[in-house]
């Protein structure tokens, strides 16, 4: 019995392959490296070097692997640039999954944990985005997601598939020292680039509707949500109920600059950010409850914000 992750040799897939084999699953891993890293990937776990899309190659090279269930993280994630590149992130995210649902279909795999995100909300208008929060998706990268909750909805509908989707909110920090997040986009990475590279971070926008001014967002540790993929497809295949859909965030909102205070705080470094303008498309704050979550999912908080930026910081790729 194993399990497929899709996306396994990026930041949040790796800790879900160690995650799974801690808990005594075995996986196998397709990714096309084209944000991942081969080295993120034990040795002993299989690899795929394909991308969702080539749907032949995946059902004749899994064939043997006797897959039980998926848990589906690759994608392309930066809702910015899913707005100048829309039928890539279409083609990518959308027919991957649908590719990939084929796939599972003719290899007779009955259960899919997806990787679904908070930008299917857009910009809630509500201070705590629960399941029942209207989505409103804001760029073609959240569109992307809530299509790919229908698609695998339908398809449930249709093949009994057994499915959940979750919902990630800010995903950072590491849970190993080897693995880090290599986004040229988020936050953390951007922060920590720039001050091993001896640059003042950069904080887009302080004049928001908040109690700082800058953005507010909910900041969960990947390791805690790696937990949680182990939960969600352990009760798919026991055949427990679950949710179609689960907001992993932590009921916490932090701002960025807070988010520069710990960083101060765990690297020593003393900086003072540099405040530009505000970033096409940024909700002023957006934070979710986890409850659902927990409930089922044995979702919890198992890390403070001290503990994310600290192994952030600690993970860091050399130079
Ligand atoms: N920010 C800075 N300086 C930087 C980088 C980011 O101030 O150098 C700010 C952003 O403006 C934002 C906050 O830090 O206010 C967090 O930005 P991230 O890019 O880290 O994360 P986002 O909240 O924009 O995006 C995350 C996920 C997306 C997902 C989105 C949904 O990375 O995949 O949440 O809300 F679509």
């Amino acid at each position: 019995m194993s399990i497929l992750v899709t996306g396994g040799a990026g930041y949040i897939g790796a800790h879900v392959v160690r995650a799974l084999g801690r808990a005594g699953l075995d996986s196998v891993v397709v990714d096309d490296l084209s944000s991942g890293h081969r080295e993120f990937v034990d040795p002993d776990v299989p690899f795929l070097d394909l991308n969702v899309l080539q749907g032949e190659q995946l059902v004749e090279r899994l064939a043997d692997h006797s897959i039980d269930a998926v848990i589906h993280l690759a994608a392309f994630k930066y809702a910015g640039v899913s707005v100048e590149r829309p039928l890539h992130t279409w083609s990518q995210n959308v027919v991957g999954t649908l590719s990939l649902l084929e796939a599972m279909a003719q290899l007779d795999v009955g259960a899919i944990v997806f990787s679904s995100s908070a930008a299917v909300y857009g910009t809630p208008d509500v201070p705590l985005v629960t399941e029942q929060t209207v989505t409103s998706p804001q760029s073609p990268y959240g569109e992307s997601k809530l299509v790919g909750e229908w698609m695998i909805r339908d398809q449930a509908v249709a093949s009994g598939l057994r499915h959940t989707s979750l919902r990630y909110f800010n995903v950072v920090g590491s849970g190993e020292p080897d693995l880090y997040d290599s986004s040229p986009h988020n936050l953390f990475p951007l922060v920590i680039r720039a001050l091993t590279q001896g640059q003042q971070p950069k904080i887009f926008g302080d004049d928001y509707a908040t109690p700082d001014g800058t953005c507010v967002r909910d900041y969960v540790h990947v390791a805690d949500l790696a937990l949680a993929h182990v939960s969600a497809v352990r009760r798919l295949l026991e055949g427990a109920d679950v949710e179609p859909v689960y907001n992993l965030g932590s009921g916490d909102g932090v701002s960025v600059r807070e988010i520069m205070d710990s960083v101060a705080k765990a690297t020593g470094i003393d900086f003072s950010p540099q405040v530009l303008g505000r970033r096409r498309g940024d909700p002023a704050r957006i934070v979710a409850s986890g409850e659902l979550a927990a409930r089922d999912l044995d979702w919890k908080m198992r890390h403070t914000l001290d503990d994310m930026v600290a192994s952030a910081w600690q993970a860091r790729p050399a130079g």
